[in-house]
Order: structure tokens, then C-alpha cells, then sequence
């Protein structure tokens, strides 16, 4: 790939999602690419740009997006966050739902690749608000359609469901058989519990009205820089209610980001509750 190449394949990659492609990314942008080239039966790089400046641009964008980004992600990944979801937010938002009457407890997983966070927190928030009167919901988002299909599915393979207890499994998985045989489907009672929508963090603002008790965005700020993860930073909180909870990856600090959080202990902040 031509320098130009690179310079005009990370500017449109930056311009789109705000994911920031150093030139230590070269290798990865071009053997990934490679997927594009065969998907689109194009035999170089040039052919590549001259169609993202063509008339079908905007479609090749969004595939372009999705060969870039990383989507990783397991199931109860960063597990300490589902602790503290079950031994101090949950509790904490129930004793103040009695004077607040809000209409559920409220949480967002807003860069939730192929869904195992969001399932993750829908497990974890169905044992412990079973029984308290009080229900949840999920909004999950992502910016990839294809890996936001994937969520929606909710249809995972064994070694993926694997690694969670088998009890577990059981209660909120349905095993498949024949054709589906070795495939784990989220159980309908847990998957009517969240709403999947394609969303681009750093486009426009998010299209929900209530504000969240907790957001997970985690592993998508490490790609953006430190302008973009503060104007981010600062949306998310907004959409918090006051004493809400915003969770990043453990390998993402928000130090150096000018923010308005208390910081709770590693990865974990909290926007200021009213006084
Ligand atoms: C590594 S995954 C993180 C998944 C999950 N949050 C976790 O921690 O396991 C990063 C996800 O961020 C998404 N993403 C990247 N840029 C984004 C943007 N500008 N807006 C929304 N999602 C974005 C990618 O599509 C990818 O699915």
C-alpha cells in the first residue's frame, strides 16, 4: 500500500468512527483489507480507494469500518464490573427506586460488538432484580451492522457459552438440536430484555430519552484520541442519571481527560449525584 493509500484509508477510517490508525497500524489496515479486496473482486489497493471515492462509497464505508474495528469480546469479560453491578449498584438504585419511582433500572452497553456484555449484564440484572418488583432494560449499541446482527441473534457457540457456569447456561440458554446442533440461543425471557440499535458514539446524540444508572462503554476508547475520548466521555455522562455509574475498560483511564466523574476504584466512575 502507498503511503497516500494509507494517509487516504485512515483519514476516511478517522472521519467515519474516530478510530485512530498510527503507522504502526499498516500491516494490520492491509491484511485486513485483503477481506475487502476479495469481497468486492477488486485485484489492488488503488481499485479500492478509486471505489471509496465512487458512487458506492458510502456502502464500502460501513464494510470498511467493520473489517477495521476490532470486535473481541467475551462473555463476563472484566468480571469485577458485574460484581459491583450486583453488590453495590443494584442495591443502591433499589433503596432509591422507593422515593424516585423510576419505571425500570436502566443500563446501556454502548459498544457492545456481538453482544456477550450486554447479555452478560442482562443475566446478572434478571438475578438480582428477580423477586424486588423492579424491571430492566438494555440498550445495546454498536457501530457495525454486521456485528450488531450478530447480538440480535444471540446465537453463540459452545466454546464461546462454554466458560460460564453450567448452571448457567442452562437457565438462560437454549441448547440447539439438528442443524443448530452446537449452538447456545439466549433464552426470549433475557433477549426481550434489551433493544439493539446501529449507533456511531461520536455522531449526533444517542436516541434515547431516559437517562441510563449505568453505561458500560468499554474496549472502544483505547482507538480513539484523547479529544475524542473526552468529547465522548462528557456525552456519556449527560445521559447518567445523577449518582449514575459509567464503566470503561480496566486498560482505559480516564486520567488526562478533563471530566466532570468521581473516580469509584479502577474503570469504574460515577457522575455526581444531586446534592
Ligand atoms: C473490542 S469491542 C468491545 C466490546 C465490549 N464492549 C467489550 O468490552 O468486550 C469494540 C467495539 O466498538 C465498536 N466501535 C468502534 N468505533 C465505534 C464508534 N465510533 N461508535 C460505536 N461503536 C464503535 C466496534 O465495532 C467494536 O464492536
Amino acid at each position: 500500500m502507498r503511503d497516500s493509500e494509507y494517509d487516504f484509508i485512515r483519514n476516511l477510517v478517522y472521519e467515519r468512527s474516530r478510530i485512530q490508525l498510527g503507522s504502526d497500524k499498516r500491516e494490520l489496515v492491509s491484511a485486513r483489507l485483503g477481506k475487502r479486496l476479495r469481497a468486492t473482486s477488486l485485484s489492488s489497493i488503488t481499485d479500492y480507494c478509486t471505489l471509496l471515492q465512487g458512487p458506492k462509497a458510502e456502502e464500502e464505508l460501513s464494510h470498511l469500518i467493520d473489517a477495521i474495528s476490532t470486535n473481541h469480546t467475551f462473555f463476563f469479560r472484566e468480571a469485577s464490573h458485574f460484581d459491583f453491578i450486583r453488590q453495590q449498584v443494584v442495591p443502591e438504585m433499589l433503596a432509591r427506586h422507593k422515593t424516585e419511582r423510576w419505571p425500570r433500572f436502566y443500563a446501556w452497553s454502548a459498544a457492545s460488538s456481538s453482544g456477550e456484555e450486554g447479555y452478560s449484564l442482562a443475566i446478572t440484572l434478571s438475578e438480582c432484580l428477580q423477586n424486588t418488583g423492579w424491571g430492566w432494560h438494555i440498550e445495546a449499541t454498536d457501530i457495525s451492522h454486521r456485528i450488531l446482527a450478530k447480538a440480535e441473534a444471540g446465537i453463540y457457540r459452545e466454546d464461546v457459552v462454554g466458560k460460564m457456569p453450567p448452571a448457567m447456561v442452562k437457565a438462560c440458554f437454549q441448547r440447539g438440536i439438528g442443524p443448530q446442533e452446537g449452538n447456545y440461543r439466549v433464552k426470549p425471557a433475557l433477549r426481550q430484555g434489551l433493544s439493539f440499535h446501529q449507533l456511531n458514539l461520536l455522531e449526533g446524540e444517542p436516541p434515547f430519552r431516559d437517562p441510563f444508572h449505568v453505561i458500560f462503554c468499554r474496549n472502544v476508547m483505547i482507538y480513539f484520541d484523547r479529544q475524542t475520548q473526552e468529547e465522548l466521555v462528557n456525552k456519556l455522562t449527560r445521559r447518567l442519571v445523577p449518582g449514575g455509574y459509567l464503566l470503561v475498560g480496566h486498560s482505559e483511564s480516564l486520567t488526562g481527560i478533563r471530566h466532570s466523574l468521581q473516580m469509584i476504584r479502577p474503570a469504574t466512575y460515577r457522575r455526581a449525584p444531586n446534592p
